[in-house]
């Protein structure tokens, strides 16, 4: 059984006054059945942590960088995500693969470093809307799956978000039929290339323009096991129906 994971990405929104949106989710989810977790910009992350210390909710980051130290200005390793309190990392998002040249190499190397620091690692993937015209969805994927997600020795540790590059911030959201068949050819995918023990444990979600109004029938899509929420996750009052609706 996996366990369905509620992920909320702020992306680059948020400051010291917004700590009370974790406050309030834990607050409203304190036994959580399933997981919860939100990843702050990066200069919040610390205080984050200490706001839901005790809660049940994690932090995470949104990027890393592939190696441990070094003169790098700028970016953060692994190590200072959990040294902040961080207990996942989003790789791979197509913001960053769009406004900084993240190539599926670059993606792999970042989490191969997470997962040795020992982070959840979230590798996002996802087609443009041209590429869906194109009918090069499946193709896309799987190119970016190859690529981006390094050997693993467990599924635990793993989670891939599909997030088509047309429904992220404009309100449209591909139907549960398309989702469907991302999400299973996915599935097929890693049971390929890890084995069906390894590849059925790897968790796999949904992201783009999800909402309190849409999420149910999202999440009863099988092999929909939660979803990275972008707008909808700044306010406990957008995010946490959307937590319920996977509860
Ligand atoms: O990572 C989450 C994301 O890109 C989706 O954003 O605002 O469409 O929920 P949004």
């Amino acid at each position: 059984m996996r366990l369905k994971l509620a992920a909320g990405n702020w992306k680059m929104n948020g400051t010291g006054g917004d700590l009370h949106v974790l406050t309030e989710l834990a607050q409203r989810h304190t036994h959580p059945a399933c997981e919860l977790l939100i990843c702050p910009p990066a200069t919040l992350l610390h205080r984050a942590a200490q706001a839901v210390e005790g809660a049940e909710i994690a932090v995470g980051g949104q990027d890393c960088h592939p190696q441990g130290n070094g003169a790098y200005t700028g970016d953060i390793s692994a190590q200072m995500l959990i040294d902040a309190g961080a207990s996942a990392v989003i790789l791979g998002h197509s913001e960053r693969r769009q406004y900084h040249a993240e190539a599926d190499e670059t993606v792999c190397a970042k989490a191969l470093a997470a997962q040795a620091a020992g982070l959840t690692v979230i590798v996002c993937v996802g087609e443009s809307l041209a590429q869906r015209e194109a009918a090069e969805t499946l193709q896309v994927i799987a190119g970016q799956i190859a690529g981006s997600v390094p050997d693993l020795a467990s599924g635990n540790a793993l989670v891939i978000a599909y997030e088509p590059i047309w429904a992220i911030g404009t309100g449209l959201v591909p139907d549960t039929g398309q989702i469907a068949e991302v999400h299973d050819f996915m599935r097929t995918r890693l049971q390929d290339r890890f084995g069906a023990e390894i590849g059925g444990q790897i968790r796999l979600l949904y992201g783009g323009s999800v909402k309190a109004t849409n999420a149910e029938e999202i999440f009863a899509v099988p092999n929909v096991d939660g979803a990275l929420v972008g707008g909808a996750s700044l306010t406990a009052a957008d995010f946490s129906p959307i937590v319920r609706a996977l509860e």
